[in-house]
């Protein structure tokens, strides 16, 4: 196996220390078994039922039964939505299918001691992997971080430091640490990351009966959920398994959009944008990781970026708590743009929204 520029196509080995490409871009992996149904194992309930369809690694996983959560369908407002409910993970948020992966990785490779920086639910995965696998894990987080969030990182058994001021500056901080030799073990970049989370769409069709939903909607910070999912839905479509794809909405918070500003200009790629305040802390990113390549995903699949206001978030927050969902604000944001939504979607259509993150870490 090798990585692969995901935007320009330079290559490394697997064994490479660089965490991404000199254009600036993540890589993916070369390499991963093509998506084939008769692999999925079907005694096992996690995401590790998909494990021969993951990047093979040696030696046992990282795993706490993460994957395999529900998926609701249910009438709102006229429409049929499925809540797919991720929040219900071993630390709270969907990141777990990430960490479980990259943590697994990490381990088989003698890797112990690596470090992140994260707006919270990364950091609460990569930490809950990490006390499980043995490694020592090192978490910068923005000091605004939600209090609940910091204090489950550092209740994991992972050093915690608070950085004062904005997002980039957690980065800043991470990647000074990385200049002196630590492991970068970047959740918005790391190929393995990006394929543990892939197992939600997979298991999403599934779910299914492999009758693929109409719609994702899906709330875009870094990226890596849009791009996870865009990367298994293409997989699952070059398999023959869809004649098309589901379209992608993708959803920012107004005080941070820009994906949206990207989309309206037409142009191929983000540009750096300065973040505002938003009760949607885990998406306030302005610089993403995966900018272009969720772009892709929405031109090629007929979709289209959108963007909400925090009262609209906060209504939704409220909404879902309402029908017994608690989730965390920055959660709520695909439902919140629901009223954009209804006129582009018809009654009959299915539209599968992943709730990301647990209401107890963030309110
Ligand atoms: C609860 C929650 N939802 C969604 C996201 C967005 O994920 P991504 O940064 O991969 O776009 C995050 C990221 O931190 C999050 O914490
Ligand atoms: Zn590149």
């Amino acid at each position: 196996m090798k990585v692969i520029c995901a935007r320009c196509g330079s290559e490394e080995p697997l064994q490479t220390r660089k965490w991404r490409c000199d254009c600036g871009r993540p890589y993916l992996l070369e390499g991963v078994p093509a998506f084939r149904r008769a692999a999925i194992r079907p005694n096992e309930r996690s995401l590790w039922r998909y494990r021969d369809l993951l990047p093979p690694f040696e030696g046992d996983p990282v795993t706490m039964g993460e994957g395999g959560t529900p998926l609701l369908i249910e009438e709102w407002d006229g429409l049929r939505l499925g809540f797919k409910l991720e929040f219900m993970s071993p630390s709270g948020s969907f990141k777990d299918r990430g960490a479980s992966l990259l943590v697994s990785f990490l381990r088989s490779r003698g890797i112990d001691d690596v470090l992140d920086d994260s707006s919270g639910n990364a950091g609460a995965a990569l930490a809950a992997y990490g006390a499980r696998g043995g490694l020592h894990v090192r978490i910068f987080a923005p000091a605004y971080t939600p209090a609940a969030k910091l204090v489950q990182i550092s209740s994991y058994g992972a050093e915690m430091i608070p950085v004062q001021g904005p997002r980039p500056k957690a980065t800043e901080a991470a990647l000074q640490a990385v200049a002196g030799g630590a492991y970068y073990a970047t959740h918005n970049y790391s190929p393995f990351f990006v394929e543990g989370v892939a197992t939600l769409a997979y298991e999403v069709l599934e779910q299914l009966n492999w009758e693929p939903p109409d719609n994702l909607v899906f709330p875009m910070g870094n990226g890596s959920l849009v791009a996870s999912s865009y990367l298994a839905l293409t997989r699952m479509q070059a398999a023959g398994m869809l004649d098309r794809l589901p379209r992608f909405f993708v959803v920012q918070s107004r005080a941070c959009a820009p994906v949206l500003q990207a989309w309206q200009n037409g142009w191929e790629d983000v540009r750096e944008t300065t973040p505002g305040k938003t009760v949607a802390d885990g998406i306030t990113i302005g610089h993403p990781a995966w900018g272009w390549y969720a772009l892709e995903a929405v031109r090629e699949s007929g979709g289209a970026v959108l963007a909400v206001d925090d009262g609209d978030v906060l209504a939704a927050r409220d909404r879902l708590a309402r029908r017994g969902l608690y989730v965390e604000p920055t959660s709520a944001v695909p439902l919140a743009a629901l009223s954009q939504l209804r006129e582009r979607i018809a009654p009959s259509e299915l539209t599968v929204l992943p709730l990301t993150g647990h209401g107890l870490k963030s309110h």
